[in-house]
Parts: C-alpha cells; structure tokens; sequence
C-alpha cells in the first residue's frame, strides 16, 4: 500500500525572524521545502509527496519544487495539525503516512527509508529519537522548579513520523492541538515505537539553527 509523505511547510517561521515564511527560506542556496522534497524523493520510499505550504505561496512552492506527478502542493492551515489535517485529506487513498517537517531540510534519506521499513514490519507508528543533552525541568506559572524528570527516560522526538494510515487519521479526528504527530496517536492509547534519530535531522528553528545549517552545507560542499 502506497507510503504517501506530509510535509508541512505552511509556518510563518516567526522564530527564524526571516522576511518570509520559513521553509522558503534557502538553506546552501536552496529553499528548505526543496531540500525536504528531495531527500524524501532519494529515500526511495515514498510514493507520493503532499507539500502545505501558505495560501498565498502555493504557486512558488510549485515553481521551486521538483516536476513531478509525485509531488502536488495543497494550501495548509493556521496551525501545524490544521496543516496536516489538510495534508490527509488530500491523500485519503495512503496505507501509510510520513509526515516530515520542511524545517528538517538535512535529514538523511537513510533515516527516512528507516522510518518507512519499521511501519513495514508492522510497528503502526514509529518516530525518530535521540538522547536529551540537557537536564530538562518542569516550572510552574511563575518559573519556580516544580520537578526534574530522570533524564535517562527522556528523549528528543524528531520527523519522519510514520504512522499507518487509518491510525492517523483517528488521531487527526479529534480536535486537540499537539507539537507532533505521535501525541495525538498517543492519546488513542496506541503504541509508539522509537527508532534512533539523527543529529543531521534537527529543526532549523532559530537564526543559530540556520548558521548551523549554512555550515554543514558548505563543508559537504568542500
Ligand atoms: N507548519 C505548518 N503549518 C503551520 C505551522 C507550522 O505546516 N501552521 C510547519 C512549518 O512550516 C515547519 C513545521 O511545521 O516545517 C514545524 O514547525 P515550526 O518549526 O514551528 O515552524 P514555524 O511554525 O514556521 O516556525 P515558528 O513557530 O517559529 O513560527
Ligand atoms: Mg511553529
């Protein structure tokens, strides 16, 4: 059954601070919603590609996009699950989704086809993670520790995120906003299976991530 990708790529990128939506944003020359495409397209294991870009930028996202029947632009929403709702309805016919954010423009095709293999082998949703770095805390209202979560337990959730189709769109059937995808898979009570992320997969969220990115481009280049 067809493995169809989402990418949404409809942010405003406000925390990037750019003069235009995020993933218009070129990363080594080329705009991130680019970069994502074609690592999604040389995974190998994607058949068909949903890009939701803003309203009025679908016409550029078709013009920087690769030409393909593989790949069709849709409009996305005000938030990110709006985005992937509109993401699903535009793909009804999936086995399974990858939902891939453009923010992640270096991610290794490798990481993707993995991704993609453990949905295969029967696990109904999967996600990237690493090991957390930091010692992360929960603070109350007014920024005073309420608790420290044993670090060894927590990890950093990246995309892709592959679920089987039918799981995802029951998440997406509720209206409750999550930062990922998995969340509204976990409050289903459906098991989400983790598979070692990749450092080269991190979001380009701020002007530092962006440094960072222009970086590791121009030495692959050299
Ligand atoms: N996204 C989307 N639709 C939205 C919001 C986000 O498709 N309404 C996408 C972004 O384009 C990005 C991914 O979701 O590829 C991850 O979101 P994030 O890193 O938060 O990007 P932005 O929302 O653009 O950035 P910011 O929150 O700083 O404005
Ligand atoms: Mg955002």
């Amino acid at each position: 059954s067809p493995v169809v990708a989402l990418v949404p790529a409809a942010g405003r990128g406000v925390r990037l601070g750019e003069n235009m939506p995020k993933a218009f944003v070129a990363v080594g020359g080329t705009p991130m919603v680019r970069l994502a495409v074609d690592g999604l397209l040389a995974s190998g294991a994607v058949d068909r590609i949903i890009v939701m870009v803003p309203v009025e930028l679908v016409e550029s996202a078709v013009a920087l996009l690769p030409p393909s029947d593989a790949v069709r632009v849709v409009v996305g929403g005000a938030e990110r699950t709006d985005s992937v709702r509109a993401g699903i309805a535009a793909a009804p016919d999936a086995g399974y989704y990858l939902v891939h954010d453009a923010a992640r423009a270096l991610t290794p095709p490798a990481l993707i086809a993995r991704v993609a293999a453990e949905l295969r082998a029967g696990h109904r949703a999967v996600v990237p993670a690493l090991p957390v770095v930091d010692t992360v805390k929960t603070v109350d209202p007014h920024g005073v520790v309420t608790g420290t979560p044993d670090r060894a337990a927590l990890r950093a959730i990246q995309t892709p995120q592959g679920f089987a189709a039918d799981l995802l769109r029951a998440a997406y059937e509720t209206n409750v906003l999550a930062t990922d995808d998995a969340g509204l898979v976990e409050r289903l009570g459906a098991e989400v299976h983790t598979i070692p992320g990749d450092p080269m997969a991190f979001k380009i969220t701020t002007p530092l991530d962006l440094m960072l990115a222009e970086t590791v481009c121009n030495a692959a280049r050299s």
